[in-house]
């Protein structure tokens, strides 16, 4: 396996399955079209769950897309770990009624050994603990070791977001080697430690869920899979976590010269330097899609990224207005696949600074009402002593 750019890889996954028939589709928008079930897409399959369910017709019955992502429920984590972020982009390939397992499988493992060139030694199947079918697949007709396939229960090979179409999963994980791990003889895909990366999930969406644990048999058996193009970044630039691959880093890169510190050189601005990194990345992307800061919704979404951005900013010593700047990087980085985040980026930058503004004067308020206080208060205490 060789070391290959983010960008890279997105291309080479989605030529890989155009060239299995699936029809390439461009990401689609972080604001979910006609769908009060979201707030922001959080899936590849989202934008397309009226095509597994039959709602609507697909274009075709194979696509494949590279889709902007956004996960806010860990937010107060981002930075503090290097785990964790909110924008990510997610690789899928997905059969309306058309392929299935015997056909989805056997193309995750070329393309992973075969065109990636990943060790077949590295890579763990897991299969839902009563899918034999996936783990015949695996085992006879891929030839995956049987020691290397591991069978776990629902609550980690059953996939569903909500209501829509659901199922069993079969999922493909990395083995980052031991010094990941936490050295019980019992570590195996599935283990709490970081030995194992799930990087590639299979979902054999043959349910439909009402959102309330009610599950009907879809018409049709579909697929739906998703693999994060910065957790496969990592494994094949062999770097520990999203901040430290090729794309991000350039942003992060650009926040650390601006604010004159080092990344790694101290814990305290690490977390600074990636919570810009990763709300800038989420911020331009959302502004491009047509979010605009506001108190609800998505709007607070987008606030709340641009202030802790902005925040953090300040934190790190940065003076006067820097997220236009560091977006501007982003859109350079992200200039082959999103090249609309270059075309709109004045406007981007407008809306970023504009909310940084606010933010500013917001704080500077904040600062002389606080100065005026303590001012107040220091007086009192002082006529206390006096009375
Ligand atoms: N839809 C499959 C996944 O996101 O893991």
């Amino acid at each position: 396996m060789e070391w290959t750019s983010l960008n890279d890889l997105r291309e080479s996954y989605l030529k890989f399955f155009e060239s299995k028939g699936h029809l390439l589709h461009k990401s689609y928008s972080l604001v979910p079209e006609n769908d009060k079930t979201l707030l922001l897409i959080v899936a590849g399959m989202a934008p397309l769950k009226k095509y597994f369910t039959g709602e609507l017709t697909p274009p075709r019955r194979r696509m494949t897309t590279c889709q902007k992502c956004i996960r806010t429920n860990d937010i107060e984590n981002v930075g503090y770990t290097a785990r964790h972020g909110t924008f990510f982009e997610m690789l899928g390939n997905f059969s309306f009624g058309d392929y299935f397992k015997e056909e989805a499988l056997p193309w995750a493992w070329e393309y992973l050994t075969e065109v990636l060139k990943i060790p077949e030694e590295k890579l763990w199947p897991s299969v839902y603990e009563k899918d034999d079918e996936a783990y015949s697949i695996w085992k006879d007709k891929i030839g995956v070791r049987e020691d290397h396939i591991v069978r776990l229960g629902k609550e980690d090979n059953f996939w569903e977001l909500g209501a829509g179409a659901c199922g069993p999963c079969s999922e493909i994980y990395f083995d980052r080697g031991e010094k990941y791990g936490c050295g019980k003889p019992t570590c195996k895909p599935g283990c709490d430690c970081d030995r194992y990366m799930e990087i590639w999930n299979n979902v054999f969406s043959q349910f439909e869920s009402d959102g309330e644990g009610h599950y009907t048999e879809l018409k049709s058996k579909n697929i739906d899979t998703g693999m994060g193009l910065e957790r496969l970044a990592c494994v094949m630039q062999g770097v520990d976590n999203m901040f430290e691959v090729d794309t991000i880093q350039n942003i992060l890169k650009a926040i650390s010269d601006r604010a004159k510190v080092k990344y790694k050189d101290n814990p305290k601005s690490d977390v600074s330097l990636r919570i810009i990194a990763d709300h800038s990345r989420a911020s331009a992307f959302l502004i491009g899609d047509g979010v605009m800061p506001s108190n609800e919704g998505r709007g607070y979404v987008l606030r709340r990224l641009l202030r802790r951005a902005c925040r953090h900013g300040r934190l790190l010593g940065i003076e006067g207005a820097f997220l236009g700047d560091i977006i501007e990087v982003v859109a350079h980085e992200n200039l082959t696949a999103y090249p609309e985040l270059t075309e709109k980026l004045d406007y981007i930058k407008k809306i970023a600074v504009m909310e940084e503004e606010r933010f500013d004067a917001t704080v500077e308020s904040g600062m002389n009402v606080l100065d005026q206080l303590t001012a107040e208060a220091k007086k009192n205490g002082k006529d206390k002593t006096r009375n």
